[in-house]
């Protein structure tokens, strides 16, 4: 049985259905990231998990514990869930020194002194902290003041960490030696992690498993890599990574045209029988097509960019452009010249997804 299960759970305010009968399993020791645009209900749905909110529908079980249950009128209070917790604002405390700040929640739970010295000075040992213990957190930089609040959560040894992008304060260098230090404590820990956030690369980076949601509704639940190999629908595919996507219409023999033109697609480039329809979405991502000489979709370069490592190429079809992306020393065709295009990869979805 998975360890963290949230059953039919929804959330409205007022008029809003922020979380929509969500079903989700998370196991021991694992990291699973929510990711969407911002208002698509990530932090409500945290929040629930934390017991800041109630539901109005649905359970919430962690391990053989009910924490929250609509139905049997049930709701178990934050401070006894046993969470450990982290969110975007540095939530430390100006007049408590560093030690105390990681001390104090277990202070308060009256833990005897040997046991909360020793979880507080592991704690700080962990996050880098032991030899500023003493200071005052006001005086460390955003990354060291988020590195109290972890301390904090560590402090407490919980089986599930929930993270409300605890890093999108700090600058970006900072950020990504951050996530290494997640995944490093969470190796020593053995906790699970919940992390929000709608940076995609962070998710891809941090988690065993993402789940991708829109407007309260999850669109996929599965690897990072699936996620971004086999999006399970046009939001998710243009979500995740770059993306191209070609309006086309069928001809009615089977063959499709790139919408408003006569740039018909290859031969070769059907959708499969199951996804055919008059008008479809045909997407790609601008690192998985060649430029081809024979065979490809006909258009012709309008831009070429150089971004450094890769060229970037915007390519009009018909009317519409595609993005090419091709390494630096590969040759390619220039501004003004015809080319062809060979979707590496092309997935097919419906114009309304
Ligand atoms: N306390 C609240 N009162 C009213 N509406 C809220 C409240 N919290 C969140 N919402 C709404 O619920 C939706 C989801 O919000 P939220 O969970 O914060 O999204 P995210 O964290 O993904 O950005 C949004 O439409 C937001 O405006
Ligand atoms: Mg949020």
């Amino acid at each position: 049985m998975s360890y963290v299960r949230l059953i039919n759970v929804t959330k409205r305010f007022g008029m809003v259905k922020a979380v929509d009968s969500l079903n989700l399993n998370i196991e021991r020791g694992e990291c699973f990231s929510l990711l969407g645009p911002s208002g698509c209900g990530k932090t409500t749905t945290l929040r629930m998990v934390a017991g800041f909110e109630d539901l109005d529908e649905g359970e919430i079980h962690v391990g053989d514990r009910l924490l929250s249950s609509k139905a049997k009128n049930f709701y178990l209070p934050p401070e006894k869930r046993h969470f450990g917790m982290v969110f975007q604002a540095f939530a430390v405390w100006p007049h408590l020194s560093v030690y105390e700040n990681v001390a104090f929640p277990l202070r308060i739970q009256r833990m005897g002194k040997a046991e909360l010295e020793q979880r507080t000075k592991d704690a700080l040992l962990s996050t880098n902290l032991w030899g500023v213990a003493d200071g005052s957190p006001e005086d460390l930089s955003g990354g060291g003041k988020q590195r109290v609040a972890l301390a904090r959560a560590l402090a407490i040894n919980p089986d599930v960490m929930l993270l409300d992008e605890p890093l999108s304060s700090l600058d970006p260098h900072l950020r990504e030696e951050m996530r290494f230090e997640i995944k490093d404590l969470q190796k020593k820990y053995g906790f699970a992690i919940i992390y929000v956030t709608h940076d995609q690369s962070e998710a891809m980076a941090l988690s065993d498993r993402i789940m991708v949601m829109k407007s309260g509704v999850v669109q996929q639940i599965d690897s990072p890599l699936n996620i971004y190999s086999s999006p399970a629908n046009k939001f998710v595919f243009n979500f995740i990574g770059l993306s191209n996507f070609l309006d086309v219409s069928a001809l009615g023999n089977g063959q499709y045209t790139v919408e408003g033109s006569n740039t018909s697609l290859p031969t070769s480039l059907v959708p499969p029988r199951e996804k055919a329809a008059p008008k479809l979405s045909l997407a790609s991502r601008p690192s998985e097509i060649d430029f081809t000489t024979e065979g490809g979709i006909l258009g012709t370069v309008r831009r070429k960019s150089f971004l450094g490592e890769v060229i970037d190429y915007q390519v009009d079809v018909g009317g519409q452009t595609v993005r090419v992306q091709k390494g630096r020393r590969e040759a390619g065709p220039n501004v003004g010249e015809a080319c062809g295009l060979h979707l590496l990869r092309p997935h097919w979805y419906g114009i309304e997804e």
